[in-house]
Order: C-alpha cells, then structure tokens, then sequence
C-alpha cells in the first residue's frame, strides 16, 4: 500500500439529505496522473475537497502522501497542492506579487521565496507579464500562474479540479504538456475534467463517478473495451438503395433524413468484408462508409446515462452472421 500517493476505501459525504458521494474508492499510484470524470454536480470538486483537507468526509478511510486524513490532516496539507475549479489569483496585484504571497504563506524565506516565484514564472511562460496586474492576463494565463502558484511548494502530489476548463485548443494543448512534465518529475497527478478526450490523452487511470458512485474505473483502453460504441455508418443519395439497404442489413439502424444506416461493428476486416457481402448480394452500393470505434465519450454517455448514444444491445454476430 506504500507506493499509493492517494487511497480512498468507502469515501462518504452529504449535504442535508442529498448524498453526493455514496461509498467511493480510489487508488492512485505515485507518479501517475489519475483523472476523475463526471457530469456537473457529480461530486468530483467534493471529492478533491475531501482529499485536500478542505471538507471533512462523513465517512471513508482516507490516505494521501501515505498520512490519514483523519489523524494528520497537517501532514497531508504539507505534502499536496491544490488548483481550485475557481481561480485562486487575485486580479488586483501582479502575476509576480501573487506568487510571493504564495511564497510567504509557505514559508519560504524572502529570496527562497523570490528564486521559486522567478524559476516559476520563466517555466510557465509568464515572466514577460511577471509585473502587469492578474486582471489583465488572458484565461489560459491566468490558469497558468494559478498552476505555478500551486508548485510553489514543491508538492509531491497535486489536486487539478478541471484545469482547462474554458481553455482554447493551444493553451489546452500547454497545459497538457505542463501536467505531463509534473509526472515526469515524479509528481502524482489528480486530476478532473468534463473533456474525455483530455483523460484519454493524460491520464493512466480514469474514474467515472456518476450518481455517488465509481460507474466504472481503468484505463482509457479498458473503458473502451466495456462499451459498444463501434459502429459502421453507410450513407446514400439514392432512397431506393438506401432502402435496400437496410432490408439487407436488418440489425442497422436508419436515419431517414440523412439517408445513412449504422450498423454495430468492431471495425474489422471481417466484419466489414460480411457488410459488403451482404450490400452486394442485395445489389446496392453505399456512397460512404466510415468507421466508427468507440471514444471514451461512448463510454461516459453509457454510464451517465446521458441519451446521446444509441442503444446497440446488439453485437455484430447477429447483425450479418
Ligand atoms: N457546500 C455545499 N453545500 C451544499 N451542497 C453542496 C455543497 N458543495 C457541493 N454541493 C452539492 O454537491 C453536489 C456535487 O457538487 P460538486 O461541486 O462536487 O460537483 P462537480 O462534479 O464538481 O460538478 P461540476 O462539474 O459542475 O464542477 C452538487 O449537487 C452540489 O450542489
Ligand atoms: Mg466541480
């Protein structure tokens, strides 16, 4: 249990009568990046809350940086940082003057404290704004310093609630190699977020937490693989074939408008050799076909119940045997 940089066993919080967290467990190996996912009020900033000492569970056995929560919430302060859903810069100073006050309430000495705000300042590309007030700072700047003042000291295990949430597509793309340079020194990664593409791109382990409860826990493949999101689209311009078509492959699924069948399908050659078979033998011949495998967004849609994706109880043996 020793190499665990975060271990939770029957994690339990409510507020009132609404339970949020119902019996979670998590297990994050030092130096990797474990990502919790989850639809808005699942409870994800409960739970960083609840491991960063910032609310009190109800119940659970708790351990981070290998101290328990419950007997040494000191210790285990002094060996995370957190990074708020919500900024923690003020806007009314520099992005400089914030890292010193951040600095000071580490305890750092004064030059201590200005060699760590400058070193961090330069890495996160900040050192040009370093004297020009917060408020002036783009987002992705602002998530950055927010980001460097949670470095400041030297955490060995780091909380990141949603850290590119409202980000554009580069400075999502930063922030990515910046989470990815943490693990590389070793640092322990805890991190939440709404883009399944940036858990699949990042994380080691990914947990979707939906109604109280871990809906499902692996890795990015091993959540692919419990879901039957692949798919084989054909589309058509002619009714007629389009008709044909989906007489001839009766386990698809039409959309009329769109003149484009979806038919369940792993995506091999097999089996899309069996789809052509069968198009051939009725004659009719598809505009477009395209391959869909399953995306961790087939996966988070299924387990959170969202509406999104098709119900495809059926595999695709009994769609072309
Ligand atoms: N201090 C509080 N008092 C009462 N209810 C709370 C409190 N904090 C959170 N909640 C409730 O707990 C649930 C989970 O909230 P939480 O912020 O953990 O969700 P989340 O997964 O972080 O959502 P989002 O994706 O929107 O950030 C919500 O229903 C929220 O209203
Ligand atoms: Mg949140």
């Amino acid at each position: 249990m020793t190499d665990l940089a975060i271990a939770a066993n029957g994690l339990r919080k409510s507020y009132g009568d609404k339970t949020v967290l119902d019996g979670v467990d998590l297990a994050v190996p030092e130096g990797t990046i474990f990502s919790l996912l989850g639809p808005n009020g699942a409870g994800k900033t409960t739970a960083v809350k609840i491991l960063s000492t910032l609310v009190t569970a109800d119940a659970g056995d708790l351990r981070v940086g290998g101290h328990d929560l419950a007997v040494d919430p000191q210790a285990v302060r002094a060996s995370i940082g957190v990074t708020g859903q919500f900024s923690a810069v003020d806007g009314l100073i520099t992005g400089e003057e914030n890292m010193w006050l951040t600095a000071d309430l580490h305890h750092l000495s004064r030059a201590e404290g200005r060699r760590v705000a400058a070193e961090l300042l330069e890495r996160f590309d900040l050192a040009q704004a370093a004297k020009k007030p917060a408020s002036t700072y783009s987002g992705g700047m602002k998530r950055r310093l927010d980001i460097a003042m949670t470095l400041v000291g030297a955490p060995r295990i780091i909380f990141l609630d949603e850290p590119t949430t409202g980000l554009d597509p580069r400075s999502r793309h930063t922030m990515w190699q910046i989470i990815r340079e943490l693990v590389t020194d070793g640092v322990t990664v805890f991190l939440t977020t709404q883009y399944l593409e940036e858990a699949d791109e990042l994380a080691d382990r990914i947990a979707v937490l939906n109604g109280g409860r871990i809906a499902a826990e692996g890795t990015a493949e091993e959540l692919k693989r419990i879901v039957p999101g692949g798919h084989v689209r054909l589309r058509f311009t002619d009714p007629a074939a389009y008709r044909d078509a989906a007489t001839a492959l009766p386990a698809s699924t039409g959309d009329d408008a769109a003149l484009a069948l979806q038919i369940p399908s792993d995506g091999s050659q097999r089996a899309l050799r069996t789809v052509l078979d069968r198009l051939d033998a009725a004659g009719v011949e598809a505009d477009e076909l395209t391959v869909h495998t399953p995306d961790l967004d087939d996966v988070f849609f299924a387990l959170t119940g969202g509406a999104a994706v098709p119900a495809q109880t059926d595999p695709l043996k009994e769609t072309v045997r």
